[in-house]
């Protein structure tokens, strides 16, 4: 799987990963800046924010109700912001784009 996240200046950082990974934990291990994952993906910090390209949207299910309530309050949030330690990667998201807000 790979899985490219693009920041709103328009850097990428390209980035290998495993199915059953979380986003947040590849952004992590490949030192995507933005994304600190400080609660170890347990949805107490929402340091992990991201934007799903609409064309991704429905690759994943929708958020939880604790999810979609933490992501609300976020500084640049919209309706396809996601906490990425939420985003369980499967083999299907083979070219998966994320956006940093
Ligand atoms: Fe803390 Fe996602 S890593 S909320």
């Amino acid at each position: 799987i790979s899985v490219t996240f693009r920041s709103a200046g328009g850097d990428t950082w390209h980035t290998d990963a495993v199915a059953g990974q979380s986003a947040m934990e590849v952004a992590v291990r490949h030192n995507v800046p933005g994304i600190i994952g400080e609660c170890g993906g347990t949805m107490a910090c929402a340091t992990c924010h991201v934007v799903v390209p609409e064309e991704f949207v429905p690759d994943f299910d929708p958020p939880e109700v604790d999810e979609a309530d933490m992501v609300e309050f976020l500084d640049g949030a919209c309706d396809r912001s996601r906490l990425a330690c939420q985003l369980k990667l499967a083999p299907d998201h083979a070219d998966l784009v994320l956006d940093l807000p």
